[in-house]
């Protein structure tokens, strides 16, 4: 005897509520464009850092406030298109010199550990007060900007010191 089932009776599996369906693809859809977005824009600020231009403040670029860089930090930033690392140091005051490392031209960072300038291609290491060269490959010390303060607003000259 031929048992075959009927089409009404096969069972059914329950297809998903379109909206619901609609719903879980727009949720997928924007947790990989906040995904890329989260991972895009710090590399992106760190790539490309915010551009002060000195053009229209009479040569000097505002690059920060003593609260945003305090004694014991630093941080690289562009003057003019140009790379500049600010470090506020204990002994020295605020310094600010070329962040492009004397050796390769790599983008020098502050190691707030070592409390030294940081050349991350080959340990290259710089003194924070005098720019000079503490140990690695460099052949010279990081040029030096002029860096002024007026109330807590850091200035840093566009021409090198
Ligand atoms: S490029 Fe900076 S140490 Fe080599």
């Amino acid at each position: 005897m031929n048992q075959q089932r009927q089409p009404d009776e096969m069972p059914q599996t329950q297809a998903p509520d379109p909206g619901r369906r609609q719903f879980i693809t727009y949720l997928l859809g924007f947790s990989v464009v906040a995904t890329v977005v989260g991972v895009a824009t710090p590399i992106a600020g760190y790539l490309w850092p915010p551009i002060r231009s000195s053009s229209d403040t009479g040569g000097r670029v505002p690059v920060g406030t003593t609260t945003e860089i305090p004694v014991g930090h630093g941080e690289v930033v562009a003057v003019d298109d140009k790379p500049v690392v600010v470090v506020n140091t204990e002994q020295g005051g605020i310094k600010a010199y070329s962040a492009i490392c004397t050796h390769l031209g790599c983008i020098s960072k502050w190691d707030p550990q070592r409390q030294v300038i940081l050349c991350p291609c080959h340990d290259g290491r710089f003194n924070p007060v005098n720019g000079a060269v503490i140990s690695g490959p460099p052949p010279t010390p990081l040029p030096a900007y002029q860096v002024s303060v007026e109330g807590d607003t850091i200035f840093v000259s566009d021409s090198q010191a």
